[in-house]
């Protein structure tokens, strides 16, 4: 067994659905305006998965399809797979297990994380330690919600929000560059705040949940906001004060994308200049566990090697982290696929 110094994003793909969910289409769906949405989230637009039998799995499955042929890996070379995502298919199996068998990966472990919006860095950071400790080479990690399956569409202060989407990224040892720490925090006295109250074991769903709306998200914003503030701001500044990081030594912040007014105070609490900030929460949406991989495959092109990242982010739970991290390759450079995969073979499974 080798000890790697370093876990290193190799490359990075995105999916999103091609249906198109504009604000003016809410507006005629809720009491809202294209006014109130952008100047309160900085929404603009966000990808809705369309289709019977479509489930986040989907998403993920061409996300990381896109990223083996990218990378013009077998899928026999991955050797774990770990899905963060809060709209699982199933209650069991797991997302990472269909993930899997959709695009050819056999018998290795694969596994879903649970922790709402923070759940990439959550997966990024139990994937980093298989790397470092030299037990795997090849490692994805995928982020994949299809949040229009969980969200009320006649709940103007939530569907307005979120959107659907995957990205994925490879994660091999490196030497020079890669993951240099990462944060993990929960509270779970904050899930009166934001959570799903029935269809779980502690309430099956039954005709009463249904007929009262129970399978869909209760989040009180306001409250989840000042929670979101001062825990992206924590971890960003525990992770800079940890590394000797000052402002000007970041080249990019990769915010979790819930609202546009969190990601700007959290920036101007640190210092941090908005043109050092990955935004596409304006035609994403929060996309929950893909927020930040599909920032990176967005801002792909930009990222040259040696780039210092701060990923941060904030979710249901609560859950919190944060990852510092140096590029590994040189984005201008890496192979592009034109729009998303080559075939998205969005199918349903023939078994259910
Ligand atoms: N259109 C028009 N008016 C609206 C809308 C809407 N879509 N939604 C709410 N309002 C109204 C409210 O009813 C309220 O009206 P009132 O004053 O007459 O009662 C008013 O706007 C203000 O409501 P607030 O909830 O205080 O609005 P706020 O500025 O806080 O914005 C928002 C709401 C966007 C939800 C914000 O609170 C937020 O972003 N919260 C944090 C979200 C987050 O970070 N979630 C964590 C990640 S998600 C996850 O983990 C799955």
């Amino acid at each position: 067994m080798n000890l790697s110094s370093h876990t290193a994003i190799t490359a990075v793909h995105g999916y999103v659905p091609p249906d198109v969910l504009t604000n003016a289409e809410l507006a005629r769906m809720v009491d809202t305006s294209d006014a109130w949405i952008v100047g309160r989230t900085g929404i603009k637009e966000r990808h809705i998965l369309k289709g019977e039998g479509l489930g986040s799995s989907h998403m993920g499955a061409e996300a990381v399809r896109g990223l083996l042929v990218k990378t013009n890996t077998d899928p026999k070379d991955i050797e774990l797979l770990i899905c963060a995502t809060t709209t699982p298919d199933f209650v069991h199996p797991c997302t990472a297990n269909l993930i899997c068998d959709m695009v050819g990966i056999r018998n290795i472990g694969s596994f879903d994380i649970q922790a709402a919006c923070s759940g990439f860095i959550y997966a990024l950071t139990v994937a980093n330690q298989f790397i470092v400790a030299g037990t795997y080479k090849k490692v994805i990690v995928v982020g994949s919600d299809k949040m229009s399956g969980i969200v009320d569409y006649t709940d103007r202060s939530t569907c307005v929000l979120f959107g659907d989407g995957a990205a994925a990224v490879m994660l091999e040892p490196n030497s020079d560059y890669g993951i240099m720490d990462t944060i993990l925090r929960s509270d779970g006295s904050g899930a009166k705040y934001l959570h799903q109250k029935a269809g779980g074991s502690r309430m099956p769903p039954t005709a009463e949940t249904v007929a009262k709306r129970m399978h869909y998200v209760h989040q009180e914003g306001a409250s989840v906001y000042k929670f979101a503030v001062a825990g992206m701001s924590e971890v960003t500044r525990d992770i800079m004060a940890r590394n000797n990081l000052r402002a000007d030594m970041i080249d990019w912040v990769v915010p979790h994308q819930a609202n546009r007014r969190i990601i700007e105070t959290t920036a101007a609490r640190l210092g941090l200049p908005l043109e050092k900030v990955m935004l596409t929460i304006q035609k994403y949406g929060n996309t929950t566990t893909a927020t930040i991989p599909l920032s990176l495959w967005d801002y792909e092109e930009k990222l040259k090697t040696g780039d210092r990242l701060l990923l941060a982010a904030f979710g249901g739970g609560f859950t919190w982290g944060g990852a510092y991290l140096t590029w590994a390759y040189d984005g201008a450079k890496a192979p592009k696929l034109n729009g998303n995969t080559p075939k998205p073979n969005l199918t349903k499974s023939p078994w259910l």
